[in-house]
């Protein structure tokens, strides 16, 4: 499979959202990025949680969106996974203050990877969420997955 292949999918609701996170969660190991792209309300932070909950085992596990602090870490089944949401960052420098070097080594999770820059992983999942369009269903979303061949979630 080449690296640029994608594949696309209709996720018709949050529920489905949800198990195609956990079936990433799967698939993850340690040194991983997922990068998570799509406008606000897409649904990235509702990837991540689901996401998050696999990994650790915790179905009520609290996941807030990391808006403000920009990354959250959590212990989980495959070590160390930092969440972060990158909309505020102001530039790369800051990147660097956020640890995002050492992170890494471990399993990283972004939103709004836009702002990486030349930091942007080339071996990356990216995830790529669009609202759903003339279905008359809010709960819609259209995913373009693309990256670690041979490994889809
Ligand atoms: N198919 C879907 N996938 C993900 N979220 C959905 C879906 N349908 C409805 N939602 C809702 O959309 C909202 C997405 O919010 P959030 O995950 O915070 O978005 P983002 O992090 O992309 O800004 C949540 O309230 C979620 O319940
Ligand atoms: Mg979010």
């Amino acid at each position: 499979m080449s690296e640029s292949a994608s594949i696309q999918m209709t996720i018709p609701n949050l529920t489905a959202m949800e198990a195609l996170a956990r079936r990433t969660a799967e698939r993850v190991r340690p040194g991983d990025a997922i990068l998570l792209e799509g406008p606000l309300g897409a649904g990235k932070t509702a990837f991540a949680r689901a996401f998050l909950r696999a990994l650790t085992g915790t179905p009520d596990l609290e996941v807030p969106s990391p808006t403000f602090t920009l990354v959250q870490s959590y212990d989980t089944a495959r070590g160390p996974v930092h969440h972060f949401d990158l909309w505020r960052l102001s530039g790369p420098d800051a990147l660097v203050e956020l640890g995002w070097d050492d992170a890494l080594a471990d399993i990283v999770m972004v939103e709004w990877p836009e702002r990486l820059g030349d930091e942007r992983p080339g071996d990356a999942l990216s995830i790529v969420i669009a609202l759903g369009q003339n279905s008359g269903d809010d709960d819609a979303r259209v995913v373009t997955l693309s990256g670690w061949p041979g490994r889809v979630p």
